[in-house]
């Protein structure tokens, strides 16, 4: 049967690490705290051998920077200092250096797109009056009709209109900016004013940070927002919602491209590729092996794959694999255009099913609807089937496990944590569920703080047994501990998926698609020079499929009969010769 199916993706060679890294997000408010009930930089060091018993290559930290916290420092301050909740310089200098010890790389967040309303360059703005060469560091307007209007009529991704009038800033109140007519752009958050990347001086100091945190040894850098930072200059009108997460409609996951006519004016502008062949030859000082990975909600995967050509970035997340529905034509289509569309540019495809910002695949995989899932869910709305959403969750990631690339993995996953949906209002802190006046939830439910350590107050997060956001009740059985003491926990069940990954260079291999031979979603992974066994994966959808005859049964995301001849739905199982 080897010499069926259809080749889909070539075997590559491991010339960077990053070409089949397993990456695991650290959320630093939310993965382990030294202190009380915000998550640091002392705490995610004292488990970093928790990670690299685990397997992983490589963490990406979310931002950990100076910042006042409006969006989770996604709103930064000082680019150059570590935020007094989260630790001290040194407190990430020994993070960087314990993670190298261990043979893991270091990723850390960047957040060019908009800085806090608290950065330096803001408050000088602000200062400085209408027309200044600071004001020209962000993108501040004229109102219309006589600065009663906004300049445009966007929408800030987070909900409202994305300009704030400078009148409006409540530490404005009181100084002379109070009489001032102008407007500025925030795409998000109005404490998070987008910077103007027509300015030299913005990009020079952008040249800067990456030198600065690059001199500390990191290892790469996750580019927020990278779709965002050039705007069509004329600003024009742009009715449709203003989302980050536009994974597209259910009409373009039914024909497999996106049906929207047109780019919005605020997204994946043309001039965005030149700050990232410039920020490319940034990171070729330092050698080649320095990671730049794009954060970019673009469709369709040709698009995508612009950030990743040979001089700019090296990886950009696969938001259309994440947002697929549990469908296998879907999954099918996606995997083979994210491998063909990253092929044709030599760049590695990058699987994900979870990050920060979405609905914990655990759960998203439980609803009745699968694919992007809502933003957040409440004690109100119709509850995730958790068993349903765990099964999928586990069979999804032993099909991407086999899937060629880099596989990124976010932290609780490797554990089975569910989203908490029982969160009440009083305790959200997410900006989206304020400026949407509550109809967003927003993204509190998939940031809950890590339980790890059975009957100890907070499950062991924080010393105190603080936790900055309410644990669920039952996540005892998620700890490491409950964990550790079950072969068939998620913990064990990801230690194996990354072992087995890892001998086998499956990250590397190529890739063939059976599906119409075998059944289900059906791939063989292979070696350039067939030095291992072959690995054929059969994921079953809604309906069984045989073992394939010639095939030994080698691991299943659910344990199995020994005498077992068939794969149950929502089941994906590993074979080899
Ligand atoms: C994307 C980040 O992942 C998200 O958490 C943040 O709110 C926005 N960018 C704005 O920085």
């Amino acid at each position: 049967m080897t010499d069926q199916g259809r080749s889909i993706h070539s075997p590559s060679t491991r010339d960077q690490w990053w070409r089949d890294a397993v990456i695991y997000q650290i959320y630093p408010r939310s993965f382990a705290s030294s202190r009380g009930p915000v998550g640091d930089l002392p705490g995610i060091a004292s488990r970093l051998d928790y990670l690299r018993d685990l397997g992983v290559d490589a963490v990406w930290l979310s931002p950990f920077y100076g910042s006042p916290q409006h969006d989770a420092g996604y709103d930064v301050a000082d680019y150059r200092a570590v935020d007094p909740r989260f630790g001290t310089l040194a407190d990430a200098e020994a993070l960087i250096a314990r993670a190298h010890e261990l043979g893991l790389r270091v990723v850390v967040d960047l957040v060019p797109n908009h800085t806090s309303w608290d950065h330096r360059w803001f408050r000088e703005a602000i200062k400085a009056g209408p027309g200044s060469a600071e004001r020209n560091r962000y993108m501040f307007r004229d109102g219309k009709n006589g600065g009663t209007e906004p300049p445009n009529n966007w929408t800030s991704v987070f909900g409202g209109p994305a300009w704030t009038r400078v009148a409006d800033i409540p530490w404005v109140a009181g100084t002379p900016a109070a009489a001032d007519q102008q407007y500025y752009l925030n795409l998000f958050d109005s404490s998070q004013p987008d910077l103007n990347w027509d300015n030299p001086e913005v990009h020079a100091e952008f040249r800067s940070i990456l030198r600065f945190w690059l001199d500390r040894g990191v290892d790469g850098f996750r580019i927020d927002v990278a779709h965002g930072l050039v705007k069509d200059p004329a600003l024009p009108d742009w009715t449709e919602h203003t989302e980050m997460l536009d994974a597209g409609t259910d009409a373009d996951h039914a024909t497999g491209h996106p049906v929207t006519p047109e780019r919005p004016p605020m997204w994946d502008q043309d001039g965005v590729h030149a700050i990232y062949r410039e920020w490319r030859s940034v990171l070729d000082e330092y050698g080649p092996d320095r990671l730049l990975v794009a954060e970019a909600w673009v469709q369709p995967e040709k698009r995508l794959a612009r950030y990743v050509r040979d001089d700019e970035m090296n990886q950009a997340f696969n938001f259309a694999y994440l947002a697929c529905p549990w469908d296998r034509e879907a999954l099918r289509r996606v995997v083979e255009e994210s491998l063909t569309a990253m092929d044709a540019v030599g760049a590695p495809t990058t699987w994900v099913l979870s990050n920060h910002d979405v609905v914990r695949a655990a759960s998203r995989l439980g609803l009745t609807v699968t694919g992007k899932g809502p933003n957040g869910i409440g004690p109100r709305d119709p509850q995730p089937d958790a068993e349903k959403g765990r099964r999928r969750a586990r069979a999804w990631h032993m099909l991407t496990a086999a899937l060629p690339g880099s596989y990124y993995i976010y932290q609780g996953e490797e554990r089975d944590l569910p989203e908490a949906t029982m969160l009440p209002d009083g305790v959200r802190q997410d900006p989206a569920f304020f400026r949407t006046n509550g109809t967003e939830l927003g993204r509190d439910g998939c940031r809950v703080p890590l339980p790890w350590e059975a009957g100890k107050p907070g499950l062991g997060f924080s010393p105190t047994g603080g936790t900055w956001l309410p644990q669920p009740a039952d996540w005892e059985r998620f700890t490491v501990t409950r964990e550790e003491t079950d072969p068939d926990s998620g913990l064990h069940f990801f230690r194996r998926l990354l072992a087995r990954r890892r001998a086998l260079g499956l990250g590397i291999g190529g890739l063939k698609d059976v599906s119409p031979e075998v059944g289900g979603l059906a791939y063989i992974n292979s070696a350039a020079d067939h030095s291992r066994p072959d690995l054929l994966t059969v994921t079953a959808f809604d309906a069984p499929v045989p073992f394939p005859t010639g095939w030994r049964r080698r691991a299943s995301s659910v344990p199995l009969d020994a005498a077992a001849a068939v794969i149950p739905p929502d089941t994906t199982v590993w074979f080899t010769r």
